[in-house]
C-alpha cells in the first residue's frame, strides 16, 4: 500500500502534476456555468473523432483521379466497418460546423468576447474558418460528379479578386482546371495542413480560456471585471457542490458528446452518403450543388448575377469575416450576458435568421440564374427561337453570362462569339463535344440532334456584346415558345 503510494507520488512529481496538469483538470469553474460552455469541449472530443476516423480512412484512401472514387467504393463495401467509419467522418463534418457555430454563437450572445477576451474570440473565429477549409478540401476528396462540379464553381470565385484573382485559382487548383493536382493539393490541406493548424489553435484557445476563465455575468457588473477570479476566492456558499474541469465539466460534456456521436452513428448506419457518378463523368444539363453549410453562401450568389457578382461571392463574405475578427474592438463596453444586449441580440438573430433563409431558399431549388436573358433587339428568326428555348431549357446559363447578365461565371460569356468569329458549325460542334474541340474542356456534353444543336449556334450568332442594342426576355418566356425546328 505505502509503496503504491510512493510511486503515485513519484509519477505525479515527473509529470508535473501539482504545477500543471492537476491544477489543470482539478480546476473550479463557476458554480453557475451552464450547459452552453459544454460545446467548446464537445468540439475538441468531435474534432479527435474525426481525426480518429481520418486517420482509418487515410489508410484505403488514393488521391489520385483514377483511384480515388474506387477507393471510396471499397472503403463502402470492403473494408470492415467501413461504412460506419467513413459515415461518422462525413456526417461528423456537418456536425462539428453545427456545434462550432453554435459555441460561437452563444459566446456571441453571452458577450463573453470582450475584454480580456479578444484573443479567446479572435482564435476562434480563425478555427471555424479552419472547419470550413476542412469541409471545403474534404468535399473534393470522394472524386464524384458533386464534388467536381462544387469545387469548380467555388474556386472560379477567387478570379473576381483584382490583379491576384487568377493566381489564387491557379494556386487552388494547381492548374487551369481540376485535375489530379487539385485532388493531391486538398488531400494534403486537408489531412495534413488544416489539422495541424487547427490543433495548434485549440491548444492557444483552450490556454486564453483558462487564463481568463470562463466570463459570467454578476449583478450590475461590466464587461472589464465580469471575469475576475472568483473561483480562487474562498467559497462563500461552501454548500454548494463544486463545479470542477474535471470530473464535473468533463463529465457533461461527454453526455453532450454522446449524444452527438450516437446521431452519428445512427446516421452512419441509416442514412445514405449522397453519391454520383465518378468526376469527369459527362453529363446533360449538370446543377452543381455545395454542402449544405455552403448553400447559402451560393444562393448569395445568385442574389447578385453578372456583374455584380463579385459584391455577393467577395465583398459580403470578406466584410462578415471581417466584422467577426473586429467585433471585440467595436462591442467593447456594456453588460454580458444574452439578454442584457438587446442589440447584438437582434443583429445576431438577424444574421441567423437570414443565413437559414438563404440555405431554404438555396434548397428549394430557387434558381434565379438565367431568369431573365439578353437577346438581340429584333424579331428573332424561328431557329434562334428554338436555341433561345434550348439556352433556358438546358439552363446555359448555369455557367455562362450574356452580355455579362443572367448567368454564372463559370464558362466565357457567350456574347463574345461573334467577335470570336465563330462559325455555326464550331459552335454546334462544341455543344455536342466540348472536348472534342478542347480537350482540357470541363463543360458537359449536349447530345442534341443536329438541328436543335445549329439553332443553340444560330441563337448565340444572334448575340453580339458589340451591339449595344438588346432586349430582356423571361425564362417563361423563352420557354413559352418551344416549337420544333
Ligand atoms: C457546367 C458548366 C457549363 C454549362 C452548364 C455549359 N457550359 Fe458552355 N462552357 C463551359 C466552360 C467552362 C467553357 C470554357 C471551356 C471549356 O469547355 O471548359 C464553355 C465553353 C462553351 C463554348 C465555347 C466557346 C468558345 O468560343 O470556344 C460554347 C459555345 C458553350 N460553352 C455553349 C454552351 C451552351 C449552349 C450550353 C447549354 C446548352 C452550355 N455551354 C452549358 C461551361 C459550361
Amino acid at each position: 500500500m505505502k509503496s503504491h503510494r510512493k510511486l503515485s507520488r513519484a509519477l505525479a512529481e515527473r509529470v508535473g502534476w501539482d504545477s500543471g496538469i492537476g491544477p489543470f483538470l482539478l480546476k473550479k469553474l463557476p458554480s453557475k456555468t451552464g450547459w452552453s460552455a459544454t460545446l467548446g469541449s464537445a468540439s475538441v472530443l468531435l474534432f479527435i473523432t474525426m481525426f480518429a476516423s481520418g486517420v482509418f480512412l487515410a489508410m484505403y484512401y488514393n488521391p489520385s483521379p483514377d483511384k480515388a472514387y474506387d477507393a471510396v467504393d471499397y472503403i463502402m463495401t470492403k473494408v470492415p466497418a467501413g461504412k460506419i467509419l467513413r459515415g461518422i467522418h462525413h456526417w461528423g463534418a456537418s456536425a462539428m460546423v453545427i456545434v462550432v457555430f453554435l459555441h460561437m454563437m452563444s459566446s456571441f450572445f453571452a458577450g463573453s468576447y470582450k475584454k480580456p477576451r479578444e484573443l479567446t474570440w479572435i482564435s476562434g473565429v480563425v478555427m471555424l474558418l479552419i472547419v470550413l477549409g476542412l469541409g471545403f478540401t474534404g468535399y473534393l476528396l470522394p472524386w464524384d460528379l458533386k464534388a467536381y462540379w462544387a469545387t469548380t464553381v467555388s474556386t472560379n470565385i477567387p478570379k473576381d479578386i483584382p490583379i491576384i484573382g487568377e493566381f489564387l485559382s491557379h494556386l487552388a487548383l494547381g492548374g487551369d482546371a481540376i485535375s489530379g493536382s487539385t485532388l493531391t493539393r486538398f488531400y494534403a490541406v486537408h489531412a495534413m495542413l488544416l489539422p495541424a493548424l487547427l490543433v495548434a489553435f485549440v491548444a492557444f484557445h483552450i490556454y486564453l480560456v483558462r487564463a481568463h476563465g470562463i466570463a459570467e455575468e454578476e449583478e450590475g457588473a461590466t464587461a472589464g471585471d465580469a471575469g475576475t477570479e472568483r473561483s480562487e476566492a474562498p467559497d462563500q456558499s461552501s454548500d454548494e457542490r463544486p463545479y470542477r474541469f474535471f470530473p464535473e465539466h468533463l463529465w457533461r460534456s461527454s453526455i453532450v458528446f454522446v449524444a452527438v456521436f450516437l446521431i452519428l452513428l445512427g446516421l452512419s448506419f441509416w442514412a445514405h452518403i449522397p453519391r454520383e457518378e465518378v468526376a469527369g463523368t459527362r453529363v446533360d444539363n449538370y446543377l452543381p450543388r455545395p454542402e449544405w453549410y455552403y448553400m447559402w453562401l451560393f444562393q448569395l450568389l445568385t442574389l447578385f448575377p453578372g456583374r455584380f457578382e463579385w459584391v455577393g461571392s467577395l465583398i459580403i463574405p470578406f466584410t462578415g469575416v471581417a466584422l467577426l475578427f473586429a467585433l471585440p474592438f467595436i462591442n467593447r463596453r456594456g453588460r454580458l450576458g444574452a439578454t442584457n444586449r438587446p442589440l447584438p441580440l437582434a443583429i445576431g438573430s438577424s444574421v441567423i435568421v437570414g443565413i437559414v433563409y438563404l440555405t431554404f431558399m438555396g434548397f428549394a431549388g430557387a434558381k434565379p440564374y438565367g431568369e431573365t436573358i439578353r437577346v438581340a433587339d429584333r424579331e428573332l428568326s424561328r431557329t434562334e427561337k428554338r436555341g433561345l428555348f434550348l439556352y433556358a431549357d438546358r439552363q446555359c446559363a448555369y455557367c455562362h453570362q450574356i452580355n455579362g447578365q443572367g448567368g454564372h461565371r463559370v464558362g466565357p460569356d457567350l456574347s463574345n462569339e461573334v467577335a470570336k468569329r465563330r462559325s455555326a458549325d464550331y459552335l454546334a460542334k462544341y455543344i455536342r463535344d466540348p472536348k472534342s474541340v478542347n480537350s482540357t474542356s470541363i463543360m458537359p456534353k449536349y447530345d442534341l440532334p443536329d438541328a436543335d444543336l445549329h439553332a443553340l449556334a444560330d441563337f448565340i450568332l444572334s448575340l453580339d456584346a458589340t451591339k449595344s442594342s438588346s432586349r430582356i426576355v423571361t425564362k417563361a418566356q423563352a420557354l413559352g415558345q418551344p416549337q420544333q425546328p
